[in-house]
């Protein structure tokens, strides 16, 4: 059942709990997505990057998507994960996306501002939510953050959120806390008090990006201090990726139906750990 993301994520944000804002590309994990959310009657957004949006063609995957949305009893909607540009959030507006989100993170300052108000102004017009993202959430390969002096610069300055928000009119918020995508180098060290003095200043729910690989204890304390959404993509990507693996090891599985299922219930396993550690 269609929820709007505003309603969805207002509630968790009061009633103090996460939802899960899932990555797919395709039939099977969007399967896997839903059967974990139906089992455990919680809500879910499930949401593709620009590449997954790509891979599924957008209006298909979207079409694809929608109707599962349509035809389950748990609320739910469909995201645009770290659009890039207004091209790219008009096209998955038109496509039936009901929420985006503009990652102008990478950009200055007042870049991210006027791109991000820009997004707002359009998206608006259709009643579609906004997800902005101030701090960078470094991804591995892409660029490394290595020294400390360098990791606290890429974090969210509860100020400038503040100045951001207000600026942009933007509805959720994304913080870089320390979160990265991907898995882990280390131990990853979330910074509990910057995202407490960002909750003071920010009232709009906040998101956590890469939600792979963070200690439930550390979840549950984000949720606690604020957090409302958490998006997880890899640790659903390597579910599917080793269980594929493992599958086609055996020459003799060659019918995808069949052997799809197993992917589907190694997919379908993470998201329901996931849910239950985002929930009350
Ligand atoms: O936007 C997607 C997420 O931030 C996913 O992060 O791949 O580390 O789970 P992750
Ligand atoms: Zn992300």
């Amino acid at each position: 059942m269609l929820v709007s993301p505003k309603i969805l994520l207002e509630k968790a944000q009061k009633e103090k709990y996460a939802v899960g804002a899932f990555n797919t590309c395709n039939l099977e994990i969007t399967k896997a997505i839903f059967a974990a959310a139906e089992n455990l009657n919680s809500p879910i957004i499930i949401q593709t990057s620009e590449g997954e949006s790509q891979h599924g063609q957008i209006t298909k995957i979207a079409t694809l998507i929608r109707k599962f949305i349509e035809e389950s009893k748990i609320p739910a909607c469909l995201n645009l994960d770290h659009g890039k540009s207004l091209e790219m959030v008009k096209k998955c507006i038109t496509a039936g996306y009901a929420q985006v989100m503009i990652d102008g993170s990478k950009l200055p300052f007042s870049e991210n501002i006027a791109l991000t108000k820009k997004v707002v102004q359009y998206a608006h017009k259709y009643n579609v939510p906004v997800e902005g993202e101030l701090g960078l959430v470094p991804t591995p390969g892409q660029k490394e953050i290595v020294s400390e002096k360098e990791r606290e610069k890429a974090m969210t300055d509860p100020n400038l959120a503040l100045d951001f928000v207000k600026k942009t009119e933007v509805d959720f918020l994304a913080v870089a806390i320390g979160n990265v995508h991907g898995f882990y180098k280390g131990k990853p060290v979330l910074d509990f008090n910057r995202l407490g003095e960002i909750k003071k200043k920010v009232k709009i729910p906040l998101v956590l990006h890469g939600g792979s690989g963070i200690a439930d204890c550390d979840i549950k304390k984000a949720i606690s201090l604020g957090i409302c959404k958490i998006n997880v993509n890899t640790e659903l990507r390597v579910a599917f990726t080793n269980a594929l693996r493992q599958i086609l090891k055996d020459q003799k599985q060659h019918i995808p139906y069949e052997y799809m299922k197993t992917v589907e219930q190694a997919v379908q396993k993470v998201v329901e750990e996931k849910i239950k550690v985002f929930s009350k």
